[in-house]
């Protein structure tokens, strides 16, 4: 299963992961088989890419949270956005059970590596990134051995951090080209809006609260809104802030394709002391699969690869199977290395989907043995 952006998508093709819309319907189920008109209806939906099986990618990947759960807490967020915007007021209840499930399934998960982006259309952007963001808070406040107490804080801070946006237009939010100064301080005020929401709800706790307000401080200073140093920012909202912009980069946005994941770990990893807390980076990094399972990769060989299995404890290094040789040759017999115990491979890089289409159409399968 890879994840091939919708352009190279064609008739005959098997959808890998079931497709959600915005509201957290199902569209496709996995195994349906692609046709022009699934294809079609895909790209006017806004999805830039979805998950495909094939004979090169096989795998299953595992999955942190199941479908079920996510289906629940998409619908829920989306509920809990609408009657915001309707009755001005939060229903906080249903917030809290759907953190709940997320907290329980990823403790009971807390061997996987996080190996899956959520797809989402281009409409559904946020809502698809606040729940990623609560997924990715809370596995790094799990691997900070945060209790069960502070879990749910963290989750319910996680998943409602932009609810600020609810009060700002969405002509400006949705914008598609560089915002004016005064816009741009209008999008700015959504941690303090986001603030006031929170705080002034009994059942929140302050520190919940504090995510939405302090999400986009900086570990510098030179964050917003008030220019927070170091551990004046609650430790709660310095993993949001990682959470958030990772997620961030390995999304599809109108205006690019998501960074492959190590490319995403590297740009965050290049924010530590500057934009990040370290610690928390690091957590980020111990959590997620550099090369997730089911990514096509280059060796340093210059044999191809496919990623079969990930470690939790070497994120960087999976186990791969080598399906092309160094001159590009498709393989009769694929082998299977693991890179946590042979120093002498690594992987150089991720390829893209039009280089792994050339590699298909260059090299008829089962060409060496
Ligand atoms: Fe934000």
């Amino acid at each position: 299963m890879r994840r091939v952006p919708i352009d190279l998508l064609h008739e005959g093709m098997v959808v890998g992961r079931s497709i959600l819309n915005a509201e957290g319907q199902i569209l496709l189920t996995q195994d349906t088989i692609l046709t022009s008109k699934y294809i079609q209806r895909l790209s006017q939906l806004g999805f830039a890419s979805i998950y495909i099986k094939d004979g090169l990618s096989n795998i299953d990947v595992p999955d942190i949270v199941s479908e079920k759960t996510r289906v629940y807490v998409t619908q829920t967020l989306k509920e809990t956005s609408e009657y915001l915007k309707k009755r001005g007021k939060l229903n906080i209840r249903s917030v809290q059970k759907s953190v709940a499930l997320l907290v329980d399934e990823l403790l009971a998960n807390r061997n996987v590596l996080f190996n899956l982006e959520d797809i989402r259309t281009y409409d559904g952007y946020l809502l698809g990134h606040s729940i990623n963001v609560g997924i990715l808070s809370i596995i790094i406040a799990i691997s900070m051995g945060y209790d069960q107490l502070k879990l749910q804080e963290i989750g319910i801070g996680a998943v409602l951090h932009d609810i600020g946006k609810t009060l700002i237009s969405t002509d400006i939010l949705n914008k598609p080209g560089p915002l004016t100064p005064i816009e741009f301080n209008c999008v700015r005020k959504h941690s303090e809006f986001g603030f006031e929401i929170l705080r002034t709800n009994q059942e929140i706790s302050l520190l919940s609260a504090h995510v939405a307000f302090q999400h986009h401080e900086r570990w510098d200073g030179t964050g917003y809104p008030r220019g927070l140093v170091a551990d004046q920012i609650t430790q709660h909202a310095r993993i949001v802030a990682v959470a958030d912009v990772f997620d961030a980069l390995i999304a599809d946005r109108q205006y690019r394709p998501g960074y492959p994941t190590n490319l995403a770990l590297a740009i965050v990893k290049d924010g530590i002391g500057k934009h990040f807390d370290p610690l928390v980076v690091n957590h980020l990094i111990a959590n997620v699969a550099a090369f997730p399972v089911g990514s096509i990769v280059l060796l340093n060989t210059g044999e191809i690869a496919v990623v079969t299995e990930t470690h939790k404890d070497h994120p960087q290094k999976p186990v791969i199977r080598i399906i092309f040789d160094a001159k590009h040759r498709r393989l009769k017999q694929p082998r299977t290395i693991d890179l946590s115990t042979l120093s002498r491979f690594w992987i150089k890089e991720t390829l893209t989907e039009p280089e792994i289409n050339k590699l298909i159409s260059n090299s008829p399968a089962e060409s060496v043995g």
